[in-house]
């Protein structure tokens, strides 16, 4: 969001949409901003990590590359995909040994959920899955189950009430039925109180069921849009299914998490039991097809999935930028401004891929 000079100071203008930037005037006034008046820094003493979505255009990095060398002077610019750098992220929840630019990440924040599988470092685009379930849908879904109930939330404040309340007791339970019977056994342990003030009322309302319901349109999503059935398991299991056979067990095997909406406690679980159910189905069926036509038992090795969780996949694009941005391998990577004035912004239009080795 950046705040426009031209006309009143109030004027708000949303120069990325989509994660693509659409105003570059308002874009370059952010960067600006971030520079001069919050990082305090001299652009031509430092090296810039930037980050893009996984369908930004060449044409996109090539007006970056020309903002970033001309009018701000950096001596070397690197523009990551976030994905890659979202895997980079969840190294710090592996041994080093363990490192590895091969896996599929679910980002999901407030708009939009998006999986993307990412071999040796390179984004597989023809598989990238999108679902249009993420933290607002959530955020809804708990209004509207505290308004059926007639809790009594200031109607001003539903909507940052309804935020509160997923962020602070939401959680992802692994089987709904048992959940509400857990809730119903004991209300007194499971439901929570949340109040507040508004002007001189003061309000209290009971947080009960909304806490796991609501998170469950990840897994259930006709629960918010009758007309969109496909599960955030069966997405991810569509997704590695299609990616070439040589990384699909790879990918299985690194399922890594991003952004805030898969902050939900035991979100990680749920969603690997029930990419490994399909998996296992899938694969006996298979089994008990070939043995059928051979006549003979057939043998087939597991496929293990494992999704990582780890302490900073809240930020985790931004973690593992500033994990790159203090490696040597910075400079490997990076395009200079010596060979931005030689060959002209085309340059950025390829970016090299970071390697684990020279992580610290
Ligand atoms: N602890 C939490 N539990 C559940 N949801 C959370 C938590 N913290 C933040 N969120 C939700 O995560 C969302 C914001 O996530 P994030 O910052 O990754 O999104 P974004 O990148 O700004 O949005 P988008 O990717 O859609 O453009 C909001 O819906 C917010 O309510
Ligand atoms: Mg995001």
């Amino acid at each position: 969001m950046a705040r426009s000079h031209s006309t009143s100071p109030y004027n708000l203008s949303y120069p990325v949409r989509g994660g693509c930037v659409e105003d570059w005037d308002s874009m370059e006034r952010m960067w600006q901003s971030c520079i001069f008046q919050y990082m305090r820094c001299e652009p031509e003493n430092h090296y810039f990590v930037l980050t893009e979505p996984p369908m930004n255009t060449p044409e996109n990095r090539e007006v970056t590359a020309e903002i970033m060398f001309e009018t701000f002077s950096v001596p070397g610019l690197y523009i990551a995909v976030q994905a890659v750098l979202a895997l980079a992220a969840s190294w710090i929840a592996c041994p080093v040994h363990q490192r590895t630019l091969t896996g599929v990440v679910i980002d999901s924040g407030d708009g939009l959920t998006h999986i993307i599988p990412v071999a040796e470092g390179y984004v597989i685009p023809s598989q990238i899955r999108q679902m249009p379930i993420a933290g607002r849908e959530v955020t809804l879904m708990v209004n509207q189950l505290l308004k059926d109930r007639r809790e009594p939330v200031p109607p001003a404040e539903a909507l940052e009430v309804a935020r509160r309340v997923k962020e602070d007791y939401g959680y992802v339970c692994q089987d709904v039925v048992k959940e509400f019977g857990k809730f119903d056994q004991d209300p007194a342990k499971y439901f929570k109180k949340l109040s507040g003030t508004r002007g001189s009322k003061s309000w209290s309302i009971d947080v009960g069921y909304e806490r796991f319901l609501a998170p469950e349109v990840f897994f259930n999503p006709e629960l918010c849009k009758p007309d969109f059935t496909q599960t955030l398991p069966e997405l991810v299991d569509e997704t590695i299914s299609t990616c070439p056979i040589d990384v699909r067990r790879q990918l299985y095997n690194n399922i890594v998490l991003s952004g805030g909406s898969t902050m939900f406690k035991h979100f990680g679980r749920r969603l690997q039991r029930a990419v490994k159910d399909r998996v296992d189905v899938r694969q006996q069926g298979t089994v008990n097809a070939a043995a059928a036509s051979t006549s003979q038992a057939v043998q087939s090795r597991a496929v293990d999935v494992k999704v990582v969780s780890h302490h900073m996949q809240r930020y985790a694009v931004w973690f593992g930028g500033s994990m790159l941005g203090v490696t040597p391998e910075l400079y490997r990577v990076s395009h200079t401004k010596a060979q931005y004035d030689e060959e002209g912004p085309r340059i950025a239009r390829h970016n090299a891929v970071f390697s684990s080795q020279h992580f610290g």
